[in-house]
């Protein structure tokens, strides 16, 4: 029970994996805070959270509405008192080559992926350092980032522009708040077998990423749960500003000979 008594929030955890994040979350103790844009889905995951025999709540946040992470959060705070760990998860996917993407797309996704992800970081760390911490716990932030946020992966204009800048924001946040009490991490996945890579690998890409991925598979959304545990956990309470790829060996391909076919 390595979360026992401490108030967990996922956003976008309605599925994929920020609902398997929760899970494994839920296993450790923790009491869950399902959010999403979705409100059916919120009330949906949590429904089967606490069929598993979890304490599990649910709050609707939209992280690309200012109002309604400020809403969300104090309604958080209302309930359970307090924020322990937080996993900025929620994020849209975006394929689009350079030439084609429109601002429209280019706005949308940045005011999702990075903007809303700045504005969860933010109010889950104001509260983390006002709060009087539970004895002995250090409050945890884990940011959900992207391979695609350091490489220069075709279609990734705003994408990996947005997932780069959460990036760097990690570590900012670690700069300033690690003396804070406040353990600030980031977690980049590969490919991971979600919703949203089924609906963007598409047209060659799923191929692309067998061959780029050293395991050549698709990692399971339980696979970046038990990293984000690991990370949420006292385990990690001397690791700070860390992204850590969890991406089959994608990140770390260099030259290969001979190519395949
Ligand atoms: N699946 C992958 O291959 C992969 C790879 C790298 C990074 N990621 C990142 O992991 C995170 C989770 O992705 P996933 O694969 O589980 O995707 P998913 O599409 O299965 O789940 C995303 C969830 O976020 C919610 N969401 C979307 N917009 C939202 C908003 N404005 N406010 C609140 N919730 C919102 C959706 O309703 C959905 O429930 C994302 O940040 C994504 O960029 C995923």
């Amino acid at each position: 029970m390595k979360l026992k008594g401490r108030i967990a929030l996922v956003t976008g955890s309605g599925q994929g994996i920020g609902l398997a994040t929760l899970k494994a979350f839920g296993a450790e103790g923790a009491t869950l805070i399902v959010s999403d844009v979705v409100a059916e889905r919120a009330a949906a995951a949590a429904k089967e959270l606490t069929d598993a025999g979890y304490k599990a709540d649910n709050v609707r946040i939209d992280v690309g509405d200012k109002a309604s992470i400020e809403a969300g959060f104090d309604e958080i705070v209302k309930r359970h008192g307090r924020l322990d760990i937080f996993v900025n998860n929620a994020g849209i996917g975006g394929n689009t080559p350079f030439l084609d993407v429109s601002i429209e797309e280019f706005e949308k996704i940045i005011k999702i992926n990075l903007t809303g992800a700045f504005l969860c970081a933010q109010a889950a760390a104001r509260q983390m350092v006002k709060q009087e911490p539970l004895a002995g716990v250090r409050p945890k932030i884990v940011n959900i980032c992207s391979l695609s946020g350091q490489r220069g992966g075709k279609g990734r204009t705003a994408y990996g522009a947005a997932k780069a800048g959460l990036d760097l924001i990690t570590r900012v946040m670690t700069t300033e708040l690690a003396g804070r009490g406040l353990n600030v991490n980031a977690i980049a996945p590969g490919p991971i077998e979600t919703d949203m890579a089924q609906l963007a690998h598409t047209g060659g890409t799923r191929e692309a990423y067998l061959f780029l991925t050293s395991q050549g598979r698709y990692g399971e959304a339980s696979e970046i749960a038990k990293a984000a545990l690991f990370l949420c956990s006292d385990d990690a309470d001397y690791i700070n500003g860390v992204t850590l790829n969890v991406d089959g060996g994608f990140g770390s391909q260099g030259l290969q000979y001979p190519l395949p076919g």
